[in-house]
């Protein structure tokens, strides 16, 4: 299998360490730089996305490689391509790497095994999606020395969050205390045995009470097939308001993958107040994609 980021469960911490710090050089990088001149990354993308595609887009010109972008929509896959005959048709034109965004869990694994090229996992399903924990932890770095320790309070549609299995993986490794909390139906208990430092809490505001670190999720009515979820009366129970947020720490940082919902996961004071660092999530997600793109395209 070719070397490239399928998630964090398998990547070591020191590894993990070693991105984080390159990110750090990048947040203040000039504009265009000469790294990954003559690389052609290409970005593919089954689903929808706005900051993650136009940010691994950002970071491959901003290292000096070429970029393609392709969505399904717009691709043979509407004609009915199969995946591996659209990723063989990509593979054949010779890409340093190539960016992928999947509806199913493990996509991006099985076009791992089957093609030369590095993959970037930029999302499966409801598995991983590494580069976000990596820009979340990032992100939690800019303003505190040090993961350990940390009380991270994870809250909204787990069941379904590719986004919170990552940043579990990610913080646990570094040895920080990650509550997970949500409706029972979006919650399952066997979560909390995936790695440790991990638990479970329905009760929004012990989640939150004490908490350094406080991530919204949206809920993904899309991957919701089966639970008639009442996402109506979702903001009363989990809901994040400014009441909610003075039980945690004077300093907490309140997070969110986006795209945001307001007033669905979260009030809009809470949103755009001193506390949320959402733009700055935003923000890093170049600088770390830039460190995961040339880590991956320097050992293909
Ligand atoms: C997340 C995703 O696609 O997993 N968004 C993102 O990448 N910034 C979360 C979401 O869609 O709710």
């Amino acid at each position: 299998m070719a070397a490239g980021l399928l998630g964090i469960e398998e990547l070591p911490r020191e590894e993990i360490q070693k991105i984080l710090d390159r990110a750090r050089d990048f947040q203040h990088a000039a504009p265009k730089l000469d790294i990954a001149r003559g690389k052609m990354v290409v970005n593919l993308f089954f689903e929808s996305s706005t900051r993650t595609r136009t940010s691994f887009e950002i970071a491959a010109k901003r290292l000096g490689a070429d970029t393609v972008s392709i969505s399904a929509s717009g691709s043979s896959v509407s004609k009915g391509e199969s995946l591996v005959d659209t990723l063989n048709t990509l593979g054949a034109m010779r890409p340093s790497a190539i960016v992928m965004r999947h509806a199913a869990s493990g996509a991006p694994h099985f076009l791992a095994r089957h093609l030369p090229t590095p993959i970037i996992n930029a999302g499966d399903g409801t598995h991983e999606h590494p580069t976000q924990a990596l820009l979340d932890a990032r992100t939690i770095l800019d303003r505190t020395k040090s993961l350990e320790g940390l009380r991270v309070a994870i809250i909204g549609d787990i069941a379904h969050s590719r986004v919170a299995r990552s940043n579990m993986y990610l913080l646990s490794k570094f040895d920080a205390h990650v509550v997970l909390c949500g409706p029972p139906a979006l919650l399952p208990k066997q979560l909390a045995e995936l790695c440790p430092n991990v638990t479970l809490t329905f009760d929004m505001r012990e989640a939150i009470e004490g908490a350094d670190v406080i991530m919204m999720l949206r809920v993904q009515l899309e991957r919701q097939n089966e639970i008639p979820f009442p996402a109506n009366e979702y903001f009363q129970f989990y809901g994040l308001r400014s009441e909610h947020v003075e039980r945690a720490k004077p300093d907490v940082l309140v997070m969110h993958p986006g795209p945001i919902n307001r007033g669905r996961e979260l009030s809009s004071d809470v949103a755009d107040s001193q506390r949320s660092v959402i733009l700055n999530q935003v923000e890093n997600g170049v600088a770390v994609r830039m460190a995961v793109l040339e880590k991956v395209l320097n050992e293909s």
